[in-house]
């Protein structure tokens, strides 16, 4: 089964094509991701109106690419997924509506999939994970631990109930002056700090419940920096890696919390799976798998260019979804809030 993927939620315009043959990993025939960092560098964040125009202006090129790297035509393919949200309303509408003119040149089912369920189901693109898994998916506007039951099958266990995880680490750089996304940037640069200068709070940590609260900890870091100001940059190094060192320890503890209660519920999982930018994070992948090998499984996070947003994870959702049936109309509507 070949599907062609699009991915428009944010600030990245991608897409992919990729193959499913039965249970088992998927195959990426193709994966075109074309980046805004230039356009959206000096506001420091994603300006929703840049990043519309700048999916218009790129998104033919980008699917063409990813037809001609796969070598394939429209008409091989066997369904279009793209994302329909959850995300910035303008991106959505530009790849929604590729998407399904694509679908409607092919003649082929057009399935609308959720950018969540997305990252959520990448670990089965990668590695064939087969269901349950515990699942910890954090990006720059989500950060969930969700028990993953089957395709459509997602019991939310936590979630953040202030910022999300990338989030924190973007407003930390922006704060610093450091470079967006943040997330990369706090990282090199706590490589050098030392993450025992200051001793930032571990918000939420011995709660049972497994849910993350991290803007006390964005601001604790906020007033120390004022506190030492001017700041060197060995001081923006201490901070970054103070940081990092709690957003670790939070994520550690609230993943154990989670990990208790999967088992209680569902019994052992088949993976414990890092999803979303976050699981980019070095330390937050080697705490994870501590984490998984101490409880007796693995961690499967993907590989870093599958981890930020791309194509492949669409058009996986979009195939498994094929696989059972399901598919969507051409009045598929853009769901800019849409919760998993
Ligand atoms: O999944 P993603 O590409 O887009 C969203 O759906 O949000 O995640 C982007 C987020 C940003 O907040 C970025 O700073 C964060 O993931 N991120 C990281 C790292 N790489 C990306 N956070 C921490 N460490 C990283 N290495
Ligand atoms: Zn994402």
């Amino acid at each position: 089964m070949l599907v062609l993927g699009l991915e428009t939620t944010c600030d990245e315009t991608a897409a992919a094509i990729v193959r499913r043959c039965g249970e088992g990993p998927g195959e990426i025939l193709s994966n075109v991701v074309r980046g805004q960092v230039e356009e959206h560098a000096a506001y420091g964040g994603v300006v929703p109106e840049i990043a519309a125009r700048a999916h218009v202006e790129a998104l033919d090129g980008v699917v063409a690419k990813a037809l001609k790297d796969a070598g394939v035509a429209v008409t091989d393919l066997d369904g279009v997924a793209a994302a329909a949200g959850p995300g910035l309303v303008g991106g959505v509408i530009v790849g929604l509506t590729a998407g399904k003119a694509y679908a409607l040149v092919a003649q082929k089912p057009f399935v609308g999939v959720n950018h969540l369920e997305a990252h959520a189901l990448t670990a089965r693109l990668t590695d064939g994970v087969a269901f349950p898994y515990l699942l910890l998916l954090a990006s720059g506007g989500h950060t969930q631990l969700l028990a993953v039951l089957g395709v459509g099958r997602y019991v939310r266990l936590g979630s953040t109930i202030d910022d999300a995880l990338g989030e924190a680490f973007d407003k930390i750089a922006k704060m610093l002056g450091l470079g967006y996304p943040g997330g990369p940037e706090v990282e090199k640069r706590a490589r050098s700090g030392d993450p025992a200068r200051f001793a930032f709070p571990r918000p939420m940590q011995g709660r049972a419940e497994p849910n993350f609260s991290l803007s006390g900890l964005k601001t604790a870091v906020r007033i120390e920096a004022e506190r030492i100001a001017p700041i060197s940059e060995a001081d923006v190094d201490d901070l970054c890696a103070s940081f990092q060192a709690a957003a670790v320890d939070v994520v550690a503890d609230r993943t154990r919390a989670a990990q208790r209660i999967f088992a209680e519920r569902y019994g052992r999982p088949t993976a414990l799976v890092a999803a979303g930018g976050v699981a980019a994070n070095g330390p937050i992948r080697q705490a994870l798998t501590r984490l998984a090998s101490g409880s007796g499984t693995r961690l499967v996070a993907p590989p870093l260019p599958l981890c930020g947003d791309n194509g492949a994870m669409i058009a996986w959702a979009g195939a498994e979804r094929l696989a059972l049936g399901l598919t969507d109309g051409l009045d598929f509507a853009p769901r800019p809030r849409w919760p998993l």
